[in-house]
């Protein structure tokens, strides 16, 4: 037997009992007499105490060898401490060794394996095994399976049947780049690994399965951000014979039960946005509504003086920083140093401060009166001692720096609480997003979505204006998902191929398995993707996916601990028919 208790379980309840424990070394002190140990588990620490008047010499002698991480069996008796320790449960016991056995030894681990470390990110990431050995990250994964668990349980609660997809298949266009499998028996030819299980889950709405779920890995070859992994996991679902409002209303259920479950909160129904509203109101098609500042268009009280800067923009528009306006000018260089910053981009930034007195002193009082900026500070409803920021530009451009400006002041002052919740869904989006370096439109979500109800004839005249029945789930400023209502008719969805410029022959090549299956009595369907990543990360109060990922990437999509990808050797090249690389 290895273990009678596991390491969190002992108290003074046990007093005197004969236990059994089984864990690593955390910690040792050796104070020549008595040696105590930290004995580590998943489940918490347990002190050991070797003591030379009660603990059998060899054993003594054993323990003096011991290391930090050797894994280790002890049997003892229960006894009581003298100093406490109020922090652990374990605290007010320790075990008094009679017999030690070492499982395995350890080499001297590379960085101190607390809650605390000194490694560094890399150091951690490469021995993954290791940080996976400390409580925090031990409990993240913990956590991700437990909304995983909470999920499954919804999902089939609600009649929904789990069905795994394939992985080798064919390009599924998602927006982002495949990544690809040679196969060695079709020389010469490849799979994709899938960017969604998009196409398959239709088929199963046309195979009648009526509602589908999968967590399910999804890859993508794109450029990588805190929030962003090469391999990633979805909550994918589709249902048949609904409409947008049914979809929104069964995972907002979802949503609703995984706050409840998890975090213990409640929440009201989601409101919703249209997608024109998040970026008139926040500049972002995923606003986070914890916090106000919102956005407020200055043009029409900008553009009638004598400020060139603004007169050529296509948009002025500013926000109130609450409580700013004691800000010293060395402070509101620094803003304007970050929103210049390439990341953001902004050519500069005028500021007006609200005095508490109710007087203004902006950076551009030479060309505009206290009337105006009074006007100014009702637009962006700033109140006495707030301070209004401005940018100006190309609407897009402009929009997108002083959304990153809101979030870096919401960040500063302690708006983003982590552990407040305030979902929305956006709903409304574009069918078709202009695409600068192709020149051309593209799906804006993906080519299966359907626009809305007549709006087809709008393609023609005004393709950029029209709006398809698709949404996204944002929290706290982050999408944890995204899904549509489809096309499900063979012509609505050969004209939108064709409309995205695909030839058809090149349609028929991609996606006749998905036309022909529509030839058979395909139904009405609809669904969404989670990002289970993100979702898990954000219920835990965090923004960055990497650590609730088992073996997550670094930023070059590089696993450091298998060093991944590398080469591969020239026989199995040969064997894949693939060139050597000159
Ligand atoms: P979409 O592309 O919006 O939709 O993806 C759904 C959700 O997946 C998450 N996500 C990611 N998470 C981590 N790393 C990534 N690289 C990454 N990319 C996306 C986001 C996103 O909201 N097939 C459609 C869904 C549908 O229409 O039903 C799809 O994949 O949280």
């Amino acid at each position: 037997m290895y273990r009678s208790h596991k390491n969190n379980a002992l108290s003074l309840d046990h007093l005197n009992e004969n236990v059994v424990l089984s864990g690593w070394v955390q910690k040792i002190r050796d104070k020549g007499f008595i040696i105590w140990v930290d004995l580590r588990d998943r489940y918490g620490i347990t002190q050991l105490v070797f003591d030379a008047e009660r603990t059998p010499k060899s054993i003594m002698d054993q323990a003096r060898e011991l290391g930090r991480e050797f894994v280790i069996k002890v049997e003892g008796e229960v006894i009581e401490r003298e100093s406490k320790n109020e922090n652990i449960p374990t605290g007010d016991i320790e075990v008094l060794v009679k017999n030690l056995i070492v499982l395995n030894s350890s080499e001297t681990p590379p960085f101190t394996i607390e809650d605390d470390t000194d490694g560094g990110e890399d150091l951690r990431m490469k021995y993954r095994y290791l940080d996976i050995r400390r409580k925090p990250v031990q409990n993240k994964l913990i956590f991700r399976s437990k909304v995983a668990m909470a999920v499954r349980n919804f999902l089939s609660n609600q009649d929904f049947v789990e069905v795994e997809t394939p992985y080798l298949i064919k390009s599924t266009p998602e927006g982002a780049r495949d990544f690809v499998v040679p196969s060695r028996m079709n020389a010469g030819q490849f799979y994709a690994l899938p960017q969604s299980p998009q196409t398959f889950k239709q088929l199963l709405m046309v195979g009648g399965l009526d509602k589908y779920f999968q967590i399910v890995k999804c890859f993508r070859d794109e450029d990588l951000r805190a929030d962003r992994q090469p391999e990633f996991t979805q909550i994918d679902c589709e249902m048949t014979f609904v409409d947008q409002e049914d979809i929104l209303n069964t995972f907002e259920g979802l949503t609703k039960y995984l706050l409840k479950e998890i975090n213990g909160v409640e929440v009201d129904e989601f409101p919703r946005m249209t997608y024109d509203d998040a970026m008139k109101t926040y500049g972002n098609d995923k606003p986070d509504i914890r916090f106000g500042m919102k956005f407020g268009e200055l043009n029409e009280m900008a553009q009638h003086k004598d400020f060139k800067i603004f007169n050529e923009a296509e948009l002025v528009v500013g926000i109130a920083v609450p409580g700013a306006a004691s800000y010293s000018r060395k402070e509101i260089d620094k803003l304007i140093e970050w929103v210049k910053r390439p990341q953001i981009g902004a050519k500069g930034m005028v500021y007006v401060k609200y005095n508490e007195d109710g007087s203004f002193k902006s950076s551009v009082d030479k060309f505009y009166d206290a009337e105006d900026l009074k006007a100014w500070a009702e637009r962006t409803n700033a109140k006495p001692g707030d301070l209004i920021c401005v940018l100006s530009g190309s609407t897009s451009e402009t929009r997108a720096q002083l959304s990153a400006l809101r979030m870096e002041l919401g960040k500063r002052l302690g708006l983003r609480k982590p552990n407040e919740f305030a979902p929305l869904w956006v709903v409304d989006f574009p069918l078709l997003e202009w695409d600068e370096d192709t020149q051309r439109y593209h799906a804006m979500h993906h080519p299966f979505t359907s626009p809305k109800v007549g709006q087809i004839p709008l393609l023609a005249t005004d393709p950029g204006s029209v709006k398809a029945n698709a949404y996204d789930l944002v929290l706290n400023g982050n999408e944890i998902g995204g899904g549509s209502i489809r096309i499900h008719d063979k012509k609505t969805q050969a004209m939108m191929f064709d409309y995205l410029g695909f030839s058809e022959e090149e349609a028929q090549a991609q996606f006749g398995f998905l036309m022909n299956a529509f030839k058979y009595g395909a139904p009405p369907h609809g669904g969404i993707a989670f990002g289970l990543d993100r979702l898990v990360a954000i219920l835990g109060g965090q923004e960055s996916i990497r650590d609730f990922i088992a073996f997550p990437k670094n930023n070059a999509g590089r696993d450091v601990m298998i060093d991944a990808p590398a080469p591969i050797d020239d026989a199995q090249l040969k064997e894949l028919e693939l060139q050597l690389r000159s």
